[in-house]
């Protein structure tokens, strides 16, 4: 018999990339998780044979009812939702932490499930005793606590994901995009609060590279349950991804550092958030990214399966 996994965020990146990934596994149905079935990512969802059903992160009747009967449960928030519909920092960590914590009350109540995937980020506060939070990773981080200090079943079924910088910013996070600045003769240049050392773990392409991970996490359930599986293939400075970009495109670029307040300056409340995620960053001269979690060799993943970030761009080159 089949089993279910159920995704939330699947038309989204990172689930997105989860049901696709589970659509092509022998074995396996997948529930794709919506607000809206009618939009053409859920049509398209459907088309592509995912059942496709309705419920809302704030409403934890509605996770408890997709859930039923799934086997495995892959769980994502949105943070950037929240900040850039006008709440603050850290009400949008607040709004982002209850509808994870009503994710992972549902599923513990899921009587059918054997593993629980939530995508989460380290605790920035946590690992520099306080002085440098980030509203985006602390929420999440607050959760994984909160679910191994009071779902402990649901903990033992859970692996923490920690996926590292998408090289799909590049193509569509405004503030990390490069633009053709006006009157420097034809360069694109990407305007940084971090120096072009600074470097940061990298996920490989969103579209794929968590549907690798999940389905490999999924198949060795011994390795990977209670644990922390980081999705950091490759870790990268600022200045070699800039690098990268002009390879690509064919493009002349300019990396042009600013300070956190000129930054936040011009981008506003999410300026500012991306740019304490960056100076956090600048802490660990190796990557933030490895926190003792499960490496892609244990997982059985192999080199040839991940685009990383020159590949993700060239996939994205008409975006670019
Ligand atoms: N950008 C990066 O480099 C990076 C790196 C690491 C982690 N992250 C984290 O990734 C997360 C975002 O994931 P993503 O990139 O996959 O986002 P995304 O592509 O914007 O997709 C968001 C998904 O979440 C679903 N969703 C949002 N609110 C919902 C709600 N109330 N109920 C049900 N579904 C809801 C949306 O579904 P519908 O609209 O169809 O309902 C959509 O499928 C953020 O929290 C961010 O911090 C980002």
């Amino acid at each position: 018999m089949s089993k279910t996994i159920a995704v939330i965020g699947a038309t989204g990146a990172q689930g997105g990339s989860v049901a696709r990934a589970f659509l092509k596994l022998d074995g396996w149905k997948v529930r794709a998780i919506t607000r809206n079935t009618s939009s053409d990512s859920a049509k398209k969802l459907a088309s592509e044979g995912a059942e496709v059903v309705s419920a809302n992160t704030d409403d934890e009747a509605s996770l408890v009812k997709a859930f039923e009967g799934a086997t495995a449960v892959f769980a994502v928030t949105n943070f950037w939702e929240h900040l850039f519909t006008g709440s603050s920092p850290d009400e949008s960590g607040e709004k982002e932490a209850e509808q994870a914590k009503k994710l992972a009350r549902a599923a513990s109540r899921t009587s059918s499930l054997e593993h629980y995937i939530w995508s989460t980020l380290p605790s920035a506060k946590g690992a520099t005793n306080g002085k440098y939070p980030v509203p985006h990773l602390d929420y999440k981080a607050e959760v994984n606590d909160w679910i191994q200090s009071d779902l402990p079943d649901l903990h033992a079924k859970t692996t923490y994901l920690v996926l590292g910088f998408y090289p799909n910013n590049f193509a569509n996070f405004p503030n990390l995009k490069p633009f053709e600045l006006p009157g420097s003769w034809g360069k694109w240049v990407q305007v940084m609060p971090t120096p072009p050392s600074a470097v940061i773990p990298v996920s490989g392409d969103i579209n794929v590279t968590p549907g690798l991970w999940a389905r490999q996490i999924i198949a060795k359930p011994e390795l990977t349950k209670g644990k922390f599986v980081d999705i950091a293939p490759e870790v990268l400075s600022f200045g070699e991804m800039l690098k990268i970009y002009g390879e690509v495109t064919g493009r002349q670029t300019g990396y042009l550092q600013v300070s956190v307040e000129d930054f936040t300056g011009v981008w506003g409340i999410p300026g500012k958030e991306i740019a304490d995620q960056f100076t956090f960053g600048e802490q660990f001269t190796g990557g933030w990214g490895s926190i003792g979690s499960i490496s892609k060799e244990d997982l059985g993943i192999k080199d040839d399966e991940w685009p990383g970030f020159k590949q993700t761009l060239e996939s994205l080159k008409d975006q670019l």
